[in-house]
């Protein structure tokens, strides 16, 4: 897959920045509270794949100090790009497809990225491939079949149609190859690459400004293959956006499944 035929939601779209801001709100406590478990310090070589925006990697960054070392890979850069100053490195790179870009990481994490990717079997192959021994993978997923809806509490006409819509961008995801189960399957599958010390949890937040924002940027981002693929009108899009902005409708997101162990 290239930026330009298979991934939905491409990053030179104007929203993309928008959606990274808020997958940062929403999912960025998660994942600092894992790398820091996971030992992070001074010298840390890491590896940040499907980078996205700069949040996680500039954090990484002060986290491994002058003499670590983040490398910050994507098929499109053009967000990461603003981080490029040492001890970060952005380089554009698909994991589903090429050679680790190092070696010897201490850290390799990826979050949001692997469902997208079609061979995702080769990317974590990959990604373990890259660890020293010792080193540790974090892999944070969604799993939006865990929890479909993103009005839990599908009270009202609002929330059917918010909740209709998502099941519109969840066919447009699973006709581009995206394994809408995928979360789940983490544990067993870092452990049957022989990973140690395995071990996961799952993180959804059911309602907050950032559930907001990014849902209107996603909407706003797909709208045309809804529309196109005849899964929404533009009328209810656009009725769907002004509940959305009205701030009266408890939004959720897909559980963030993340999963994690060591190389032996
Ligand atoms: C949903 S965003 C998540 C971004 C970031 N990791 C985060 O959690 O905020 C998915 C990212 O994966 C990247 N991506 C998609 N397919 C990829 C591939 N095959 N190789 C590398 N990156 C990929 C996209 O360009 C995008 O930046």
């Amino acid at each position: 897959m290239t930026a330009s035929d298979g991934y939905l939601l491409d990053n030179r779209q104007t929203e993309a920045g928008r959606r990274f801001d808020a997958l940062s709100a929403l999912f960025d406590p998660t994942t600092f509270r894992h790398i820091e478990d996971l030992g992070i310090g001074p010298g840390w070589r890491c590896w940040e794949v499907g980078a996205g925006g700069t949040s996680v990697v500039s954090w990484l960054a002060r986290k491994v100090g002058p003499t670590g070392r983040v490398l910050a890979t994507d098929i499109d850069t053009s967000w990461a790009v603003s981080a490029a100053r040492l001890p970060i490195e952005i380089r554009t790179h698909d994991i589903g497809t090429e050679e680790p870009p190092g070696q010897a990481f201490d850290l390799v994490h990826a979050r949001l990225v692997l469902v997208h990717v079609p061979d995702r079997e080769k990317a974590l192959r990959s990604m373990i491939k890259a660890l020293r021994p010792g080193g540790r993978l974090l892999i944070e997923d969604a799993d939006p079949a865990l929890q479909p809806l993103i009005c839990p509490d599908e009270h009202g006409p609002e929330q059917q149609l918010a909740n209709r819509l998502r099941q519109g961008f969840r066919t447009l995801l699973a006709e581009r190859g995206a394994d809408l189960s995928y979360g789940r399957r983490l544990p067993r599958l870092l452990r049957e690459a022989g990973l140690r010390r395995v071990e996961a949890d799952a993180y959804f937040p059911l309602t907050s400004p950032a559930c907001a924002a990014l849902e209107a940027a996603t909407v706003r981002q797909i709208r045309d293959r809804l529309v196109a693929e005849g899964l929404a009108t533009d009328e209810e899009i656009d009725r769907h956006l002004s509940h959305v902005a009205s701030g009266t409708m408890d939004l959720a997101t897909s559980p963030l499944i993340s999963a994690w162990g060591r190389k032996e």
